[in-house]
């Protein structure tokens, strides 16, 4: 049982670089919550002051509504798995896994039992007498967690721990770490700088840029209203398409020029857009909100945009389709699987317009088109 409050923290490093300004944010009791954002943007400092590893510049945390800016790391009942797992080389994944419960001088009987059952948890019980240079990539990580798990801490803290995987092991280490979260009901906070593993694993994930966090919300508030463009951008694969362009009025309706093609914007964007008319915008628009159907309710929207085809990158079921317009050479769409499709070919994308979002063309890039 835990609930994680930081109240406008911020992280000042010696030599003056500021690698977390002003941070707040609210984790729930029993929450998995993930930061993500480019390397450099303060995440692992931010974990690092929740577990005490780093002084705190500014402002308050709190777990269970007590200040813990001046409690040393081991009387904060939270426990870290890092991205190298930093197990001891000299000891047996046992040890490893007792060595905590130890120090806390736990009776045996105590530590046995739980470690023995973090073992099975994990599925490592017939690893026990190894040492951690016998043991892969992902049995030295599953280590690693068990030994946050026996420690039965208010708080797990994930530093990138699926970094060190390959790709496969990754995705499959990544559903289990959520079912065991589920199963253990331990508030967690998971740091990586890889946007799925985020959109997969949070509740709640917080987007970081520069040490500020851009927005918090669901995997799906994230992805379907980003705040503005580095959230936009950051966030799905392929990422989305960054068009800029300007605001026109016509017949009522606003659309957005391209250059060399209008499209339409929905009329419920008219009231958040209308003062905007006239200035130069980015439309945002993802790879999977455009289609070649030209049937049903695309038909005559002003939606359709003109592209000549560069590559096209097969997926099975899907293609990402490489194209683009004078302006925009570097358009991706991922669209039903066509055949027939060649380089130099001109085909007429249409564009889900209830999807697209404009953001300002400054570096701010606020999106404009949320409501
Ligand atoms: N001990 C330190 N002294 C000075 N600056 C530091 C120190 N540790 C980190 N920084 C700086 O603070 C900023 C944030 O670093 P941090 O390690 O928190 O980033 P991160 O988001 O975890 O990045 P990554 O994804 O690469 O792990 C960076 O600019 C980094 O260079
Ligand atoms: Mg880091």
């Amino acid at each position: 049982m835990a609930e994680v409050v930081l109240d406008k923290v911020s992280k000042v490093y010696p030599g003056g670089v500021m690698a977390v300004k002003e941070m707040s944010l609210h984790i729930q009791h029993e929450e998995f919550i993930v930061l993500v954002g480019p390397s450099g943007c303060g995440k692992t400092t931010m974990l690092r002051m929740v577990a005490g590893l780093e002084e705190i510049t500014e402002g308050t945390i709190s777990i269970d509504n007590r200040t813990v800016n001046d409690v040393p790391p081991k009387d904060r009942d939270v426990a870290m798995v890092f991205q190298n797992y930093a197990l001891y080389p000299h000891m047996t994944v046992y040890k490893n896994m007792a060595f905590a419960l130890k120090l806390r001088k736990f009776p045996k009987k105590e530590i046995e039992q739980r470690v023995r059952h973090a073992a099975s948890i994990l599925g490592i019980e017939q690893l026990l007498d190894r040492k951690p240079k016998a043991l892969s990539g992902g049995q030295r990580q599953r280590v690693a967690v068990g030994r946050a798990i026996v420690r039965q801490p208010k708080a797990f803290l994930f530093d990138e721990p699926l970094s060190n995987l390959d790709a496969k092991l990754r995705v499959e280490t990544r559903a289990e770490l959520k079912a065991l979260q589920r199963r253990l009901q331990t508030t967690t906070i998971y740091v990586t700088h890889d946007q799925e593993e985020a959109m997969t694993l949070g509740q709640r994930i917080v987007v970081m840029k520069d040490a500020l966090v851009q927005q918090v919300g669901t995997p799906l508030e994230v992805y379907g209203k980003p705040i503005n463009r580095f959230v936009g951008g950051f966030v799905g694969t392929p990422p989305m398409n960054m068009l800029s362009g300007r605001l026109l009025r016509e017949n009522e309706a606003i659309y957005f020029d391209e250059g060399s093609t209008k499209l339409r914007l929905p009329a419920c964007l008219k009231d958040a857009l209308g003062g905007q008319v006239g200035q130069e915008v980015i439309m945002g628009v993802r790879p999977e909100a455009m289609s070649m159907y030209t049937e049903g309710r695309f038909v005559g929207q002003d939606n359709v945009l003109p592209l000549t085809v560069q590559v096209v990158e097969p997926l099975g079921e899907k293609m990402d389709l490489y194209a683009g317009t004078e302006k925009h050479p570097h358009i991706v769409a991922r669209i039903d699987a066509e055949t027939g499709l060649e380089p130099g070919q001109a085909v007429n994308m249409n564009l889900d317009m209830d999807k697209v979002h404009i953001f300002e063309s400054n570096e701010a890039g606020r999106n404009l088109s949320l409501n």
